[in-house]
């Protein structure tokens, strides 16, 4: 079982997540545990705030120190290992190969931010990773730790059927995914490729082969370029080409 601990001031919005889809079918068949803790919980004032004002001046309000803290230390009561990961902008990009670091690695504890951010002794003392899933700014971690749950989930043992295997996926081999269809046969006049009604596995398996490199060429050529993703399957790839 995989657990995941999310510190958020906002815990209805990770419910829903765990209350719909693969993430709730992971959740029910025991190869997942969602759980969230309230910085709220742990603010030592009457309004129960959790915020202040910055040091030096400026628009917005940190998160404080200390009811993160306190938050970190109940959620990675429950987690085996319990690696600490911020989610913000400044965070490593989250791509595919993260997703399968974080899917076979230990328990996360994954810590949201809200308002301009959180105060950086919490994380210079208590988080080891930063994760951002891009290059924009949300109103709050929260979606981001989503994300990272989904893409997660889909590969933990058990979850996805064999004939929706992960192996299939875009980015699994470096490459993005191959065109996709379903009945009807013809639809406003719009046909499959043949090779796909035949019953010629190998011929469909080069068709997607070469269909998936043809669209990586065309639309994310970056990926090609990248010697950090998966080269031999790429050359494979690339000579089922020519
Ligand atoms: N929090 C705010 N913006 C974010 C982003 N792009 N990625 C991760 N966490 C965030």
């Amino acid at each position: 079982m995989r657990r995941v601990a999310v510190v958020t001031l906002f815990p209805e919005l990770i419910d829903a997540l765990a209350a719909c889809g693969m993430t709730r079918r992971a959740v029910e068949c025991g190869a997942l545990d969602i759980s969230r803790v309230n910085p709220r919980d742990f603010a030592d004032n009457a309004y129960r705030r959790v915020d202040d004002r910055p040091y030096g001046g400026g628009p917005g309000m940190v998160m404080m120190a200390e009811p993160l803290d306190q938050a970190i230390d109940r959620a990675l009561d429950g987690v085996d290992g319990g690696r600490v990961t911020y989610l913000s902008p400044q965070g490593r990009r989250l791509d595919q190969a993260l997703v399968r670091e974080i899917a076979t690695g230990p328990d996360r504890v994954l810590l949201c931010g809200r308002y301009e951010g959180v105060d950086e002794r919490v994380i210079e003392r208590r988080v080891d990773e930063e994760i951002s899933i891009g290059d924009y700014v949300l109103a709050g971690g929260e979606l981001a730790a989503m994300v990272v749950i989904e893409a997660v989930v889909r590969l933990l043992p058990g979850v996805l059927g064999n004939a929706d295997s992960a192996d299939q996926d875009s980015f699994s081999d470096g490459l993005l995914d191959c065109r996709h269809y379903t009945r009807p046969e013809t639809w406003q006049g719009m046909t499959v490729p043949s090779v796909l009604l035949g019953g010629n596995h190998d011929a469909i398996h080069r068709w997607r082969q070469a269909d998936a490199l043809a669209r990586t060429r065309a639309r994310r050529p970056d990926l090609l370029n990248d010697a950090s993703r998966e080269a031999p399957a790429r050359r494979r790839l690339e000579r089922t080409d020519e």
